[in-house]
């Protein structure tokens, strides 16, 4: 068997929930078109409507009336994503909101150390404790900083960034790493004066509201991934994915898939509200082994799961490293790939900050252990369609978090 057809896909996870939060402060009534089927960004979308933010939608297009942000009643519900925990904090703080910030188990056990720590020293005013969930924030008058992240992250940066749009004088944030700028490209396409440079990020604070805008969010290449990975292991294949992000900071994967011996081409690119778009095909070659480090690791963070999938049908010895926030995703990942692979029958090793996969070794069905986490979900899934035997999934349900869709796409492309 082999898959041949062409796919769309929904809008970018991460566009997504920026577009939302900041259609939320533009005045007068946004659109979005093609935006993240996926329940993190329904998250997003009912804490702003907390937030007295209207919010509607007309089949593929969602209306967002914002102005003005108002303290919500209740706490909001940030469910399992850490991105609306994250951009939340720094936005509401930004805006002189008092909230209560909560979420399910996994968000609950996350690290906010990282986003409270800057917005502290802007002035902010939170009680929270152990570093995570819940977090309530107080109004407090914020200053702008000059922040150096520990961790190259684009929450820490999107929540100093957007905190910094409601401070009294200019903030920067520098990074060790380039990390995903969506951030930054939607506020200087909307008219913010932020300067930004490779890993440095200046923003000023808005002497006057957003204006409203349309935005057609460009489909998700974190999703793509699992189809391109489908494609690039299983013999005689080749797929087109329409439409995809293809931002240079989000297409590691592609960048890995290629010097793993994959064929991977951009068969049309064009740019729509400063983002790179494009039509990508991926056809079936016999893969080999790469070598995955600290600045290969932010363009393809939320991929490694489907890396090392990848990795143990390539020719040789594939080694990720640097990979040490991997422990502090949805899941621990490393645990959960290490975990799921030895079971399926694969030769991997763990590390601190990694896994060494050594390939090609034929997997077997068998029950994984999701872990609640729609990465390991749909990576397994593709590790179970060429295993040997059935792969059952404990929780195939949690892929809703980011593309509910995910077993009819698979289904429309054995067909
Ligand atoms: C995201 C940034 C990444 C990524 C997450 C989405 C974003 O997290 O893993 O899925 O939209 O900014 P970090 O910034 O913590 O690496």
């Amino acid at each position: 068997m082999s898959i041949r057809r062409p796919i769309n896909l929904p809008g970018d996870k991460s566009i997504s929930h920026r577009a939302l939060m900041l259609s939320a402060l533009a005045k007068g009534e946004s659109r979005i078109t093609n935006i993240s089927t996926g329940d993190d960004v329904r998250s997003t979308k009912e804490c702003l409507q907390s937030c007295g933010i209207q919010i509607n939608n007309d089949d593929n297009i969602t209306f967002v009336n914002g102005g003005t942000l108002s303290d919500p009643k209740t706490p909001l519900n940030c469910g399992n994503s850490g991105t609306t925990t994250r951009l939340l904090l720094g936005l509401l703080s930004g805006q002189g909101i008092n909230a209560t910030l909560t979420g399910d188990n996994s968000l609950s056990s996350r690290p906010m150390k990282r986003v409270l720590d800057p917005l502290k020293i802007m002035g902010l005013s939170a009680e929270c404790s152990n570093g995570t969930l819940p977090i309530k924030i107080q109004k407090s008058p914020l200053k702008g900083i000059h922040y150096a992240t520990p961790i190259s992250s684009a929450q820490v940066k999107s929540a100093i960034l957007l905190a910094g749009l409601g401070a009294l004088g200019d903030t920067t944030v520098l990074e060790k790493l380039v990390t995903r700028d969506h951030t930054e490209k939607m506020l200087i396409r909307l008219g913010a004066k932020l300067l930004s440079h490779e890993t440095s990020s200046r923003i000023s604070p808005l002497s006057n509201p957003l204006s409203s805008f349309e935005i057609s969010v460009p489909g998700d290449p974190s999703t793509a991934a699992f189809f391109a990975a489908y494609a690039g292991i299983l013999p005689g294949s080749e797929i087109i994915i329409k439409g995809v992000l293809i931002n240079p900071t989000r297409i590691g994967f592609l960048r890995i898939l290629k010097k793993m011996g994959g064929q991977v081409s951009f068969i049309r690119k064009w740019k729509e509200a400063g983002e790179l778009i494009g039509d990508i095909k991926i056809t079936y070659k016999p893969l080999i082994s790469a070598t995955i480090r600290s600045n290969d690791i932010p363009d393809l963070i939320d991929e490694l799961p489907i890396i090392a999938i990848l990795a143990t049908q390539a020719n040789g010895c594939t080694t990720v490293r640097d990979a040490q926030e991997l422990r502090v995703k949805e899941c621990d990942r490393i645990s959960a790939i290490c975990y799921n692979l030895k079971n399926m029958g694969a030769d991997i090793v763990e590390l601190d900050d990694g896994f060494i996969i050594n390939g090609p070794t034929p997997l077997k069905g068998t029950k994984i252990k999701t872990y609640h986490d729609h990465r390991i979900a749909m990576a397994f899934t593709i590790a179970g369609l060429i295993a040997d035997g059935e792969t059952v999934l404990d929780n195939p349900d949690c892929i809703g978090v980011s593309y509910p869709e995910f077993f009819q796409t698979i289904e429309y492309l054995n067909k």
